[in-house]
C-alpha cells in the first residue's frame, strides 16, 4: 500500500506541500478521546452528505412531505438506507459532540486562551440540537406534528415575549404548512451554513493555538 502511495506521489507530489497539515506536532499526553472531536466532524460529514441526497426527493409542502418520505423509504433505491444513515449519524453527532465536550472540560481546554474556542463548539451544540429538533418534523406524521407542537409551545412560557417567539417559530397560531416550509429551510440552508462558518472558525483556532497536552 505504501509504495503505491509513493508512487501516487511522484506523480502527483501532493505531499511535500501538505507536510505542514499532514505532519503536526501533538503535545505530550494526547490519547484516544481527543479523537472524539473528529469523530463529530465525521458524523457530520456524512449528515451532510446523506442531507444533500434525500433532499434530491424531499419534497417541503403540507400535502406531499409525508407522501415523499414514504416514497423514499420504500420506492427510491436504496432511499431506506440513506434515510438510516442520516437519522443515525445526527444520533452519533450528538453523542460525540457530548463526549468531545466532556473531555475538552475535564482536560481544561476551555481556559485562556482558548475560551472563544469554548463559545464557539457551545454555539455548535446549540445548532446541532436545533438541526434535530427541526429535522424531527419533516416527515410530517402524526409523531412529528405532535413534537413540534408541544415543543415549540414550550416558548410560550416564557415571559413577555413567550407568545410572540411561538408566533415567529411557527410561522402562525399553530403548527402547519408554514411550520414545515420554515423548518425546512432552518435544517437545510440557516443551520448548516451557520454551522459551517462556525466549525471554521472552530478549526481555524485549534490550528492557531494548537491542543492542550497533559495538565
Ligand atoms: C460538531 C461539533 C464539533 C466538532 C466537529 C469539533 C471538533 C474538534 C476537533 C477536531 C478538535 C481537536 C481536538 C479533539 O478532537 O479533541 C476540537 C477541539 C476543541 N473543541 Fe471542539 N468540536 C465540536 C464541538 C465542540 C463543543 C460543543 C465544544 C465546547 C462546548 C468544543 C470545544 C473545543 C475546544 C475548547 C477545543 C480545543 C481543545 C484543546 O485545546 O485541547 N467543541 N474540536
Amino acid at each position: 500500500m505504501g509504495r503505491v502511495f509513493d508512487w501516487l506521489d511522484e506523480k502527483f507530489k501532493i505531499k511535500a506541500p501538505h507536510k505542514r497539515f499532514l505532519q503536526r506536532r501533538l503535545p505530550p499526553g494526547i490519547n484516544y478521546f481527543y479523537c472524539l472531536g473528529g469523530a463529530a466532524f465525521t458524523s457530520y460529514l456524512l449528515l451532510f452528505i446523506s442531507g444533500l441526497l434525500l433532499s434530491l426527493y424531499y419534497v417541503p409542502s403540507e400535502m406531499e412531505a409525508y407522501e415523499s418520505i414514504v416514497r423514499i423509504q420504500n420506492e427510491v433505491h436504496l432511499g431506506w438506507l440513506i434515510r438510516s444513515i442520516h437519522k443515525w449519524s445526527a444520533t452519533f453527532l450528538i453523542v460525540f459532540i457530548l463526549s468531545h465536550t466532556l473531555r475538552v472540560f475535564i482536560s481544561r481546554a476551555y481556559k485562556s486562551p482558548k475560551e472563544l474556542n469554548w463559545i464557539v463548539g457551545c454555539l455548535t451544540l446549540v445548532g446541532a440540537f436545533a438541526s434535530g429538533f427541526t429535522g424531527y418534523l419533516l416527515p410530517w406524521d402524526q409523531k412529528a406534528y405532535w413534537a413540534t407542537t408541544v415543543g415549540t409551545s414550550m416558548a410560550s412560557t416564557i415571559p413577555l415575549a413567550g407568545r410572540h417567539l411561538m408566533y415567529i417559530i411557527r410561522g402562525g397560531m399553530d403548527v402547519g404548512g408554514a411550520t414545515l416550509i420554515r423548518f425546512y429551510s432552518f435544517h437545510v440552508l440557516w443551520l448548516p451554513i451557520t454551522m459551517a462558518a462556525l466549525l471554521w472558525a472552530h478549526f481555524h483556532m485549534i490550528k492557531r493555538l494548537g491542543i492542550k497536552g497533559r495538565l
